[in-house]
């Protein structure tokens, strides 16, 4: 897979309605990871308000510690900016960022959902998975790298599905190019983080449950049954619980925090 810096001018340039939080792009053929680049770059004095994206990655990270497969074929991309949240409220990034891309990749004919709390999911598929750092200082988030991992024409475990193929088995011809997808993907992480920090949490997260394709799904938790009805402003999941006794009149409705409960891939083969 060969990048061309060009062509991902040319796409960036034919955005609409864009916000051009991210101006400059650093293109990388091997780095250990674009999102420890983006933080040395920054260490190194550059601005927030660029995009490092690389073909390989020898030391990919994904969600909760896990190792990100990055072979070649893949696309490998993260942003750095600014930031003033809260550090407690440090997940809407990813949700912005989730929202914006799947709801970007749906304008242009990919019907992309959101698993929560940070995959994108195509036919009930892992296409590409969203990792959030960020730099606190004094309870307030100063910085942030956001990292998109996208299943482009590289194989995938049982659970993933990449792009390319997909499109192939589509009827229509209007293929999307890898640097259209790129510039693709960073419109809608401007878009989510504008979403987020202009329309306000509330309005994010109504447009991010209305892409989630895990509501109305039972869970179990404690061994009790509980059904997904949203997403809370820390990122929790919302669960409303069925009563087990049919004398209690507690609050039916847990959250339960990233990272704590996983919700598998409907389809799995
Ligand atoms: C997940 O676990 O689903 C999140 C995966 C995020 C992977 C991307 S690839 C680009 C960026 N660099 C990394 O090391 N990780 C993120």
């Amino acid at each position: 897979m060969e990048f061309n810096r060009q062509k991902l001018e040319l796409a960036l340039e034919e955005r609409q309605n864009y916000t051009n939080i991210f101006s400059s792009i650093h293109i990388f053929d091997t780095v250990s990871s674009t999102n420890t680049t983006a933080w040395e770059l920054l260490k190194a004095g550059i601005k927030p308000g660029f995009a490092v994206i690389a073909t390989t990655q020898t030391s990919g990270r994904g969600q909760w510690g896990r190792e990100w497969d990055s072979p070649k074929g893949g696309l490998y991309l993260s942003v750095a900016l600014n930031s003033h949240l809260e550090v407690n409220h440090g997940y809407q990034l990813t949700l912005a960022s989730a929202w914006g891309i799947a709801q970007e990749l749906r304008d242009n004919g990919i019907s992309v959902g959101i698993k929560w709390p940070n995959d994108l999911v195509l036919d009930g598929y892992k296409l590409g998975g969203i990792l959030t750092e960020t730099k606190v200082k004094q309870a307030l988030i100063t910085q942030a790298v956001i990292g998109v991992g996208i299943n482009w024409e590289n194989s995938t475990p049982k659970t993933g599905i990449n792009l390319q193929s997909w499109q192939k088995n589509q009827n229509n011809l209007n293929f999307i190019s890898l640097e259209k997808l790129t510039a693709k993907i960073i419109q809608g992480i401007e878009s989510g983080i504008h979403c987020l920090e202009r329309e306000g949490v509330d309005i994010l997260l109504s447009r991010y449950v209305r892409l989630l394709v895990n509501i109305g799904q039972k869970v179990y938790v404690n061994n009790n049954r509980g059904t997904i009805v949203g997403v809370n402003p820390s990122g929790s999941l919302h669960v409303r619980m069925e009563s087990s006794n049919s004398e209690s009149v507690t609050t039916p409705y847990i959250d339960l925090k990233p990272g704590t409960i996983s919700l598998g891939y409907r389809k799995t083969s």
